[in-house]
């Protein structure tokens, strides 16, 4: 069963806040904003080095939700507007957006506006894509993920490792 920790960055404008668990490292963030979000450096996301509407605009672009923003300046929260959208992504996950209530055993409920979802079976956090699918060798037909490649992410199968992702430890 799924257990998330999500650990909050809290910075003068907005609070960043991000949970390993749903991290599929497809590297949005690093690739959207070097300086408040950086793998080598404690604590990595540093939520003051550019402006609010900056940071907010990048951790809309993480795909599993495991980032997520509150406004502390009085602007809007995310909301997701429009009907729940689910995309199958060639070979992966499922990706929901919309308002998405995920419950957990122990009762509580988060509300996330993007999510990844298993469809492979290979999960270890159900149901929550963790990239599994990429060991498994999973095939099926859906739309490519639409990032960036970078020299932090060459190439689509081959994320950050989990495992050297010193947010983890
Ligand atoms: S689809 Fe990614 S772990 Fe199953």
């Amino acid at each position: 069963m799924f257990e998330g920790v999500r650990k909050v960055y809290r910075g003068r404008d907005i609070e960043v806040s991000f949970d390993l668990e749903l991290c599929v490292h497809v590297a949005e963030c690093l690739r959207g904003h070097r300086e408040v979000f950086q793998l080598n450096r404690r604590p990595w996301i540093l939520p003051d080095a550019a402006g609010a509407d900056e940071v907010a605009e990048v951790v809309r672009r993480c795909p599993s939700g495991a980032l997520l923003y509150h406004r502390l300046d009085g602007r809007p929260d995310e909301d997701p507007e429009g009907p729940t959208q689910a995309t199958p992504i060639k070979n992966g996950p499922l990706l929901v957006t919309g308002k998405i209530e995920v419950r957990r055993e122990d009762g509580t409920v988060e509300t996330l506006p993007r999510a990844t979802l298993c469809r492979c079976g290979q999960f270890n956090h159900k149901p929550f894509c963790d990239n599994q699918h990429l060991a498994a060798g999973f095939r099926a037909p859906g739309v490519p993920f639409r990032i960036q490649l970078s020299p932090i992410r060459p190439q689509l199968d081959q994320p950050i490792s989990k495992a050297e992702d010193p947010r983890g430890r």
